[in-house]
Protein backbone atom coordinates (compact mmCIF):
# COMPACT_ATOMS: atom_id res chain seq x y z
CA UNK A 1 0.00 0.00 0.00
CA UNK A 2 1.03 3.58 -1.04
CA UNK A 3 2.01 5.99 1.96
CA UNK A 4 -1.04 7.85 2.43
CA UNK A 5 -2.13 10.48 5.63
CA UNK A 6 -5.85 8.63 6.35
CA UNK A 7 -5.58 7.97 9.82
CA UNK A 8 -8.04 5.36 9.93
CA UNK A 9 -7.17 3.47 6.91
CA UNK A 10 -3.63 3.01 8.59
CA UNK A 11 -4.77 2.40 11.65
CA UNK A 12 -7.33 -0.35 10.75
CA UNK A 13 -5.36 -2.26 7.82
CA UNK A 14 -5.67 -6.08 7.03
CA UNK A 15 -3.57 -7.17 4.12
CA UNK A 16 -5.39 -9.45 2.52
CA UNK A 17 -2.53 -11.49 0.64
CA UNK A 18 -1.48 -12.76 4.17
CA UNK A 19 -2.40 -15.87 5.96
CA UNK A 20 -5.62 -16.09 8.12
CA UNK A 21 -7.47 -13.43 6.36
CA UNK A 22 -10.46 -14.03 7.88
CA UNK A 23 -9.27 -14.58 11.12
CA UNK A 24 -7.46 -11.33 11.35
CA UNK A 25 -10.87 -9.58 9.92
CA UNK A 26 -12.52 -11.28 12.64
CA UNK A 27 -10.51 -10.06 15.30
CA UNK A 28 -10.83 -6.44 13.86
CA UNK A 29 -14.76 -7.03 13.49
CA UNK A 30 -15.10 -8.23 16.94
CA UNK A 31 -11.94 -5.48 18.69
CA UNK A 32 -12.94 -1.87 16.58
CA UNK A 33 -15.65 -3.23 14.35
CA UNK A 34 -14.24 -1.74 11.54
CA UNK A 35 -11.05 -3.17 8.58
CA UNK A 36 -9.43 -1.20 5.89
CA UNK A 37 -8.34 -3.25 2.93
CA UNK A 38 -6.94 -2.77 -0.56
CA UNK A 39 -6.89 -4.88 -3.47
CA UNK A 40 -10.31 -4.81 -4.06
CA UNK A 41 -10.76 -2.68 -7.55
CA UNK A 42 -12.37 -5.69 -9.71
CA UNK A 43 -16.05 -6.85 -9.22
CA UNK A 44 -15.15 -10.25 -8.69
CA UNK A 45 -12.01 -9.78 -6.20
CA UNK A 46 -14.99 -7.93 -3.90
CA UNK A 47 -16.81 -10.97 -4.57
CA UNK A 48 -14.37 -13.48 -3.58
CA UNK A 49 -13.77 -11.61 -0.13
CA UNK A 50 -17.08 -10.56 0.63
CA UNK A 51 -17.99 -14.39 -0.01
CA UNK A 52 -15.22 -15.54 2.59
CA UNK A 53 -16.86 -13.52 5.07
CA UNK A 54 -20.58 -13.20 4.80
CA UNK A 55 -23.91 -14.83 3.77
CA UNK A 56 -24.80 -11.70 1.11
CA UNK A 57 -28.26 -10.28 1.84
CA UNK A 58 -29.61 -9.42 -1.57
CA UNK A 59 -31.49 -5.86 -1.74
CA UNK A 60 -33.71 -4.60 -3.85
CA UNK A 61 -30.76 -2.23 -5.70
CA UNK A 62 -28.65 -5.10 -5.82
CA UNK A 63 -27.42 -7.13 -9.20
CA UNK A 64 -27.99 -10.70 -9.50
CA UNK A 65 -24.35 -11.62 -7.71
CA UNK A 66 -25.84 -9.23 -4.34
CA UNK A 67 -23.69 -6.38 -5.39
CA UNK A 68 -24.66 -3.25 -5.57
CA UNK A 69 -22.84 -0.06 -7.48
CA UNK A 70 -23.01 2.83 -5.60
CA UNK A 71 -22.80 6.09 -8.39
CA UNK A 72 -25.02 8.55 -9.50
CA UNK A 73 -27.20 7.35 -11.83
CA UNK A 74 -28.63 10.75 -12.80
CA UNK A 75 -32.05 9.44 -12.21
CA UNK A 76 -32.39 9.19 -8.22
CA UNK A 77 -31.70 13.46 -7.36
CA UNK A 78 -33.73 14.20 -4.20
CA UNK A 79 -35.43 11.05 -3.52
CA UNK A 80 -35.36 9.79 -0.37
CA UNK A 81 -33.64 7.13 0.67
CA UNK A 82 -32.30 6.95 -2.30
CA UNK A 83 -29.43 9.77 -1.83
CA UNK A 84 -26.64 6.93 -2.32
CA UNK A 85 -27.09 7.16 -5.85
CA UNK A 86 -26.82 10.99 -6.54
CA UNK A 87 -24.00 12.75 -5.92
CA UNK A 88 -24.50 14.79 -2.56
CA UNK A 89 -23.67 15.19 0.84
CA UNK A 90 -25.15 11.91 3.04
CA UNK A 91 -25.05 12.29 6.57
CA UNK A 92 -23.51 9.68 9.25
CA UNK A 93 -26.45 6.87 9.35
CA UNK A 94 -26.66 3.39 9.75
CA UNK A 95 -27.87 0.93 7.08
CA UNK A 96 -30.93 -0.06 6.07
CA UNK A 97 -32.38 1.06 9.94
CA UNK A 98 -36.12 0.77 8.44
CA UNK A 99 -35.93 -3.14 8.78
CA UNK A 100 -36.03 -5.35 11.87
CA UNK A 101 -32.69 -6.79 11.53
CA UNK A 102 -30.21 -4.15 9.67
CA UNK A 103 -27.66 -6.13 8.44
CA UNK A 104 -24.58 -6.33 10.61
CA UNK A 105 -21.79 -6.45 8.13
CA UNK A 106 -20.94 -4.00 5.53
CA UNK A 107 -18.52 -3.54 2.81
CA UNK A 108 -17.49 -0.52 0.29
CA UNK A 109 -14.75 -1.25 -1.94
CA UNK A 110 -13.44 1.85 -4.28
CA UNK A 111 -13.92 0.53 -7.99
CA UNK A 112 -13.53 4.45 -8.95
CA UNK A 113 -12.75 7.58 -7.12
CA UNK A 114 -14.76 10.89 -7.09
CA UNK A 115 -12.59 13.48 -9.17
CA UNK A 116 -13.46 16.05 -6.20
CA UNK A 117 -14.48 15.29 -2.83
CA UNK A 118 -16.21 11.70 -2.37
CA UNK A 119 -14.43 10.89 1.20
CA UNK A 120 -16.20 8.40 2.90
CA UNK A 121 -17.34 9.47 6.75
CA UNK A 122 -16.55 6.74 9.76
CA UNK A 123 -18.30 7.66 13.18
CA UNK A 124 -17.67 4.88 16.02
CA UNK A 125 -20.99 4.30 17.70
CA UNK A 126 -19.38 2.91 20.39
CA UNK A 127 -17.30 6.45 21.09
CA UNK A 128 -20.32 8.34 20.97
CA UNK A 129 -22.08 6.36 23.54
CA UNK A 130 -19.06 5.97 25.53
CA UNK A 131 -19.37 10.20 24.78
CA UNK A 132 -22.86 10.53 25.71
CA UNK A 133 -22.64 8.48 28.87
CA UNK A 134 -20.05 10.37 30.53
CA UNK A 135 -21.15 14.19 29.56
CA UNK A 136 -25.25 13.69 28.71
CA UNK A 137 -26.80 11.12 30.36
CA UNK A 138 -30.32 12.64 30.04
CA UNK A 139 -29.64 12.52 25.86
CA UNK A 140 -28.19 9.24 26.27
CA UNK A 141 -31.13 7.76 28.08
CA UNK A 142 -33.93 9.42 26.04
CA UNK A 143 -32.12 8.09 22.86
CA UNK A 144 -32.14 4.30 24.24
CA UNK A 145 -35.92 4.65 25.14
CA UNK A 146 -38.29 1.75 23.79
CA UNK A 147 -40.11 3.52 20.85
CA UNK A 148 -38.54 6.52 21.01
CA UNK A 149 -37.97 6.51 17.14
CA UNK A 150 -38.79 4.96 13.86
CA UNK A 151 -37.07 4.75 11.04
CA UNK A 152 -38.28 4.08 7.13
CA UNK A 153 -40.93 4.37 5.20
CA UNK A 154 -44.68 2.83 6.33
CA UNK A 155 -43.74 -0.65 6.92
CA UNK A 156 -40.43 1.49 8.55
CA UNK A 157 -38.86 0.11 12.28
CA UNK A 158 -39.93 1.70 15.66
CA UNK A 159 -37.58 1.12 17.99
CA UNK A 160 -34.51 3.40 19.66
CA UNK A 161 -30.98 4.73 18.66
CA UNK A 162 -29.56 2.49 21.12
CA UNK A 163 -30.53 -0.89 22.00
CA UNK A 164 -29.86 -2.34 24.93
CA UNK A 165 -28.91 -6.44 23.57
CA UNK A 166 -27.81 -7.78 26.70
CA UNK A 167 -24.55 -8.42 28.64
CA UNK A 168 -23.93 -4.33 29.22
CA UNK A 169 -23.94 -4.61 25.15
CA UNK A 170 -26.15 -2.17 22.65
CA UNK A 171 -26.52 -1.77 19.00
CA UNK A 172 -27.11 1.49 17.21
CA UNK A 173 -29.26 2.44 14.27
CA UNK A 174 -29.68 6.32 13.25
CA UNK A 175 -30.51 8.26 9.70
CA UNK A 176 -30.79 11.81 9.54
CA UNK A 177 -33.29 11.85 6.51
CA UNK A 178 -36.75 12.55 5.94
CA UNK A 179 -37.03 9.08 7.22
CA UNK A 180 -36.26 9.46 10.37
CA UNK A 181 -39.10 10.59 12.86
CA UNK A 182 -38.55 10.88 16.61
CA UNK A 183 -40.99 10.76 20.13
CA UNK A 184 -41.13 13.95 21.92
CA UNK A 185 -38.96 13.12 24.38
CA UNK A 186 -36.32 11.44 22.32
CA UNK A 187 -36.83 14.96 19.56
CA UNK A 188 -35.24 17.74 21.67
CA UNK A 189 -31.67 15.39 21.91
CA UNK A 190 -31.51 14.89 18.39
CA UNK A 191 -28.88 17.79 17.75
CA UNK A 192 -27.04 16.70 21.47
CA UNK A 193 -26.27 13.18 19.18
CA UNK A 194 -25.55 15.05 16.08
CA UNK A 195 -23.14 16.86 18.18
CA UNK A 196 -21.58 14.02 19.63
CA UNK A 197 -21.37 11.94 16.31
CA UNK A 198 -19.53 15.34 14.86
CA UNK A 199 -17.34 15.06 17.37
CA UNK A 200 -16.49 11.48 16.26
CA UNK A 201 -16.15 11.55 12.94
CA UNK A 202 -12.99 10.65 11.01
CA UNK A 203 -12.44 10.86 6.88
CA UNK A 204 -10.66 8.91 4.52
CA UNK A 205 -10.17 9.31 1.00
CA UNK A 206 -10.91 5.64 -0.94
CA UNK A 207 -8.55 5.66 -3.72
CA UNK A 208 -9.01 2.73 -6.31
CA UNK A 209 -9.16 -0.93 -4.86
CA UNK A 210 -9.77 0.51 -1.02
CA UNK A 211 -11.92 -0.81 0.89
CA UNK A 212 -13.90 -0.70 4.26
CA UNK A 213 -15.55 -3.15 6.58
CA UNK A 214 -17.71 -2.10 9.24
CA UNK A 215 -19.94 -3.52 11.65
CA UNK A 216 -23.44 -2.21 10.64
CA UNK A 217 -24.84 -2.33 14.03
CA UNK A 218 -22.03 0.07 15.53
CA UNK A 219 -20.40 1.97 12.99
CA UNK A 220 -22.24 5.13 10.90
CA UNK A 221 -21.01 5.91 7.78
CA UNK A 222 -21.43 8.97 5.37
CA UNK A 223 -20.41 10.76 2.29
CA UNK A 224 -19.14 14.21 1.09
CA UNK A 225 -20.69 15.54 -1.77
CA UNK A 226 -18.86 14.53 -5.19
CA UNK A 227 -17.97 15.49 -8.85
CA UNK A 228 -16.69 12.63 -11.30
CA UNK A 229 -17.68 8.89 -11.94
CA UNK A 230 -17.19 7.71 -8.37
CA UNK A 231 -18.56 4.38 -7.97
CA UNK A 232 -17.95 1.58 -5.49
CA UNK A 233 -19.12 -1.85 -4.95
CA UNK A 234 -21.71 -2.59 -1.84
CA UNK A 235 -22.08 -5.63 0.19
CA UNK A 236 -24.22 -6.04 2.83
CA UNK A 237 -24.47 -9.50 4.78
CA UNK A 238 -24.56 -11.56 7.82
CA UNK A 239 -21.03 -12.98 9.33
CA UNK A 240 -20.27 -16.57 8.51
CA UNK A 241 -18.74 -18.07 11.51
CA UNK A 242 -15.01 -17.20 10.86
CA UNK A 243 -15.72 -13.70 11.65
CA UNK A 244 -18.93 -13.96 14.22
CA UNK A 245 -19.74 -11.16 16.46
CA UNK A 246 -21.72 -11.23 19.68
CA UNK A 247 -24.37 -8.66 19.02
CA UNK A 248 -24.03 -4.88 19.38
CA UNK A 249 -21.20 -3.69 21.12
CA UNK A 250 -19.61 -3.39 24.81
CA UNK A 251 -20.86 0.48 26.21
CA UNK A 252 -18.26 1.33 27.58
CA UNK A 253 -18.52 4.29 31.14
CA UNK A 254 -21.98 4.13 32.66
CA UNK A 255 -24.98 1.38 32.02
CA UNK A 256 -27.20 2.27 29.18
CA UNK A 257 -30.69 3.24 30.42
CA UNK A 258 -32.62 -0.14 29.70
CA UNK A 259 -36.53 1.65 29.87
FE1 LIG B 1 -25.38 4.09 3.56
Amino acid sequence: MSARADEIFEQHFEDIHLPDLAGRIGERLRGSGVVTLDGLKARAQVLDLVRMLMTILPQCDSDPDGLTVIRDTGRHAGQVGFAGFGNGEILPHTERSGVARPPRLMLLACARPADTGGECVLVDGQAVHADLAAHNREALDALSARRSAFFGGGDGHLGSVFSEVGNGRVALRFRQDALARFSPEASPHVSTLRAAIERHRGELRLASGEAFLIDNHRWLHARRAFTGLRRLHRALGIPLPAVALPPGFEAKGRKACAA
